[in-house]
């Protein structure tokens, strides 16, 4: 199965949202092709912001080698599931699709453990690492209900 995990900026957290899961790919020796993109191309090129490495790391999770790109329609042909951050994640991927098969690869991530409550993965860019540490926190926890909900582990 191939996953993408997409938000603004693709240094905050998409970087650590996909880390988590080629992690535990390995640890589970599953056959997962993971990735990660921004809806912007405004940091593309760079690696994931200092603090969200920092706090990565932390937790266990390297994400240093990760570099930023921007979504690209291509990106329905070649991945299986393509999971926003946020509604504006959502809608802007959902304006390059281009039939009913590419839009129904497209969901929110925290529907995985929030089933059906539309939640949004909050922005920790703006704010102090109290932020950082969550997001962290909320993306194990998603990512887990994500590998249980398709019987991957
Ligand atoms: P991300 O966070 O979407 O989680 O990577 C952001 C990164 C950069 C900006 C906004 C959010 N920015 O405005 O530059």
């Amino acid at each position: 199965m191939r996953v993408l995990m997409v938000c603004l900026g693709n240094i905050c957290r998409s970087p650590i949202a996909d880390g988590w899961l080629r992690q535990k790919s390995e640890i589970h020796q599953l056959n997962l092709l993971v990735d990660s993109a921004g809806t912007s191309n405004l940091h593309a090129g760079e690696r994931p912001d200092s603090r969200m490495r920092k706090t990565a790391l932390e937790y266990g999770v390297n994400i240093d080698d990760l570099r930023a790109r921007q979504f690209i329609q291509e990106d329905f042909d070649r991945f299986d599931i393509i999971f926003a951050m946020d509604k504006n994640n959502l809608r802007d991927i959902l304006k390059l699709a281009r039939n009913k098969t590419d839009e129904q690869k497209v969901k929110l991530l925290l529907n995985e453990p929030f089933p059906n409550e539309d939640r949004e993965v909050p922005d920790p860019y703006y704010g102090g690492q109290e932020g950082f540490n969550q997001v962290v926190q909320l993306l194990d926890v998603a990512t887990n209900a994500f590998l249980r909900n398709y019987k991957l582990i």
